[in-house]
């Protein structure tokens, strides 16, 4: 994987249980200013945009599918969590972030 070199790693958390997770699996993050999505899936960690960019629909209130995939709570487009890309079809890309888990916590690539 190729990394810009304005690209920073922050620490989200040194404790990725104790994040406000809501029922679905996902809860929002701010970090430098921004605010994202997190989501949880067999057990790994996913990050991607707050909104979709189809109409700015609020991901995190969006659920799961038994594929991973993450559900617009708008209009219903899904996303692949890894990659961004439209698995519904309809062409739109949802940004996603790199996570890494260390023994110090989780970080992302921002
Ligand atoms: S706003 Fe997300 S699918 Fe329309």
């Amino acid at each position: 994987m190729f990394f810009n070199k304005e690209q920073v790693w922050y620490r989200l958390t040194d404790a990725p249980d104790a994040l406000p997770w809501q029922a679905n699996q996902m809860c929002l993050v701010e970090v430098n200013g921004k605010t994202l999505t997190l989501a949880r899936y067999n057990n790994a960690y996913y990050a991607f945009a707050h909104k979709c960019p189809h109409a700015s629909g609020i991901m995190a209130d969006g659920f799961l599918d038994a594929q991973g995939q993450v559900v617009c709570p708008l209009h219903r487009y899904r996303f692949n969590i890894q990659n961004g890309r439209n698995t519904s079809g309809e062409g739109y890309y949802l940004k996603t972030y790199p996570l890494e888990s260390r023994a110090d916590g989780l970080y992302i690539l921002l």
